[in-house]
Order: structure tokens, then C-alpha cells, then sequence
């Protein structure tokens, strides 16, 4: 008893001994107030460092807008309400304040009217969204015209872009045209992925033996990037998407790029490249778009290893020896070669253009 009783006594005392913080009220709000600044301007920059902001709030696609202003609408509602009834609330609490001994006050019962009213009320609130949101989604799902269809094929870790209208196949960056009707098909080769680009406007799962559609119209230019969206496996977190929406005209000169052979290594070092990659087992993969990334104009590309390196000749030498310190989980062998076949590959790979 003694030792609880002391106890307590202490535990006033403490309490009694800061009087600081009631004393300072602004100063905790002042932190908390930094706090929440540095949590709300954290999230503004891009995890990539390209400039493109992984944001839903600024959406660059027809569809996506159609969502987004669904999204303000509901936000703008929800508030409405959530102050209206806090509103009522604080008023009824203030104005029917009771005294002791005040007798019990009216009370409002069996008023058929005021029940219905406020019970019609959050049920037009209601249907009225609903009726908001089917329009949404039969603006998001509206068939388009003449679209340029792309097949996006998720696969443990990275995006292939097959264009089978113009015949070829790419990895890496997805490059669509601004302006103009573009369907994605996309699928997953091995497991489920999630593709989204937040700015394009909401996600579509990349799963294996299912075409999942997603009509765009971007009317943006820009590079915007984004991630898989669904667990995946080891490399999850290394599955990014970069998106780059161009003019029609520069789409158009990309794409004749693309169909192009890749030019004949040009110098004798990239000749000796060529030699080694076709006699290891680079080609077996390599060669295979179902297996691992197209690289016929590799050079061309911004990223190596789905935006886990920047597309440098230092960067393809640590990628192809050192793949397994740069993405532990990666299909591809870890490979030794030397210093001077290293360099003939990358120089062989690097004029991929
Ligand atoms: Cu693919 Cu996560």
C-alpha cells in the first residue's frame, strides 16, 4: 500500500513539474504544423528524380480527367456534409446548452416530415453520385475510333511493348502520340502485375491469360512515369513504366526508327561485341521478346533494368557483370566477363540505335 500510495504522489508531482506545456501551447503547434509541412512537400517530388510527379491530381489523358473531376466532386460532398453536420452539431451543442437542474427538454419524435426529409436527403446525395459515376466509367470504357493499339506485357521484372500494327517490339519506354486515340491490351506473361501511371488516371492489373483494356487519349506531351501497382515477386519495387507522349509527327519518326534493322555495328570493337554476344547466351534470351527484352535499338533507350539504372556505357558494364548486386532478384545470369570484352559489348549494345 505504502509503495502505491508514493507512487501516485510522484506521479502528481511530475505532472505538476511542466508547466510548460500548457504555458506554450503555440510552440507544439508550431511543430506540429512543421511536421505536417514537411510530410505534405515530401510527397511532391518525384522517387525517379526525372521531373515527372507520380500524382493522380494532375491527370493528362481525357479518361483520367473524367476521373479526377469525379474525385473532386465526391471530395467536394463529402466536405459539405462532414461541415454541415459538425456545424449542427457545435451549434445544437451551444445554443441548447443545459443548466443543472434545467427540466428535460423538447424532444423531437414522430415527425413524419422531418424524417423524411432528412432521410431523402443523403439518399439523393447518393444517387446522385452513382448516377455521376456510371458516366464516369462510360467515358473511361468509351470506344475509340481508330486507336493505335499497343499490347503492355507484364513480366517478371519489366514491361514489354509489342506495337503489332507497325511490327515491332520494345522494351523499356512506352512511347504513345499526344492527341490521338490510343487502346492498351495488356496482359502478364509469368504472375499478376498492376500497371499505372498515375497521371494517365487509374490503374489496370496485367494479368496472365486476360486482356484488361485501357483506352487513352493523352493530350499532354511529356515523359510520365509510374510502377507495377501489384506485388510481384522479389523485384517488385524495380518494375517502373515510363511513358513519353509525343507529337504525332516525332511518334511517327520513332516509330519508323523502330522498324528499321538496327544499323551494323560500326566500329571494330562493336564488331567484337556483336561476336560475343551472339556466341554467349545473351542471344538465347535476348532474342526471344516472350523471355527477356527485345534489344534490337537498345541505345536508343533511356533506362537499363526497368528504371533501375540510367541508360550509360559505365551503367551496361555494372549491369552486365555486377546484375546481381544492382537487382538482386533479376532473371538474368550473373555474368564474368573481362574488362576488354566488357567494353566490346557495351560499345556492340550502345550502338543499338
Ligand atoms: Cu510487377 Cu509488381
Amino acid at each position: 500500500m505504502e509503495t502505491f500510495d508514493s507512487t501516485r504522489t510522484e506521479r502528481v508531482v511530475t505532472v505538476n513539474q511542466s508547466p510548460d506545456m500548457p504555458r506554450h501551447p503555440h510552440r507544439f503547434l508550431r511543430i506540429l504544423g512543421a511536421v505536417l509541412m514537411l510530410l505534405i512537400f515530401g510527397a511532391c517530388s518525384s522517387p525517379l528524380g526525372s521531373g515527372s510527379s507520380l500524382t493522380t491530381l494532375d491527370p493528362v489523358s481525357t479518361q483520367g480527367r473524367s476521373i479526377y473531376h469525379q474525385f473532386v466532386a465526391v471530395m467536394v460532398i463529402s466536405a459539405l456534409v462532414l461541415f454541415l453536420v459538425l456545424g449542427l452539431v457545435a451549434w445544437v451543442m451551444l445554443h441548447f446548452r443545459g443548466q443543472p437542474g434545467d427540466p428535460e427538454p423538447d424532444q423531437v419524435s414522430n415527425s413524419r416530415t422531418l424524417e423524411i426529409i432528412w432521410i431523402s436527403i443523403p439518399i439523393m446525395i447518393l444517387v446522385g453520385m452513382f448516377v455521376y459515376m456510371i458516366q464516369t466509367m462510360r467515358t473511361v470504357d468509351a470506344r475509340q475510333t481508330n486507336p493505335i493499339v499497343i499490347s503492355v506485357i507484364g513480366h517478371q521484372w519489366w514491361w514489354e511493348y509489342k506495337y503489332p500494327g507497325q511490327g515491332f517490339d520494345t522494351a523499356s519506354e512506352l512511347h504513345i502520340p499526344v492527341n490521338t486515340p490510343v487502346t492498351l491490351k495488356i496482359t502478364g506473361a509469368d504472375v499478376i502485375h498492376s500497371f499505372w501511371v498515375p497521371q494517365l488516371g487509374w490503374k489496370q492489373d496485367a494479368i496472365p491469360g486476360k486482356t484488361n483494356t485501357m483506352n487513352l487519349t493523352v493530350t499532354k506531351a511529356g515523359t510520365f512515369d509510374g510502377t507495377c501497382a501489384e506485388f510481384c515477386g522479389t523485384e517488385h519495387a524495380w518494375m517502373r513504366i515510363r511513358v513519353i507522349a509525343e507529337p504525332l509527327d516525332q511518334f511517327n519518326a520513332w516509330v519508323q526508327q523502330q522498324q528499321q534493322p538496327a544499323a551494323p555495328p560500326a566500329t571494330a570493337l562493336a564488331r567484337q561485341g556483336q561476336q560475343i554476344f551472339q556466341s554467349n547466351s545473351c542471344v538465347n534470351c535476348h532474342g526471344n521478346a516472350a523471355v527477356a527484352p527485345n534489344l534490337t535499338h537498345f541505345g536508343s533507350r533511356e533506362w537499363i533494368g526497368s528504371g533501375v539504372l540510367d541508360n550509360t556505357p559505365e551503367n551496361l558494364a555494372r549491369w552486365i557483370n555486377g546484375v546481381k548486386q544492382v537487382k538482386p532478384g533479376a532473371l538474368m545470369p550473373a555474368f564474368n566477363f573481362s574488362q576488354s570484352e566488357l567494353n566490346a559489348l557495351v560499345a556492340y549494345l550502345e550502338g543499338q540505335k
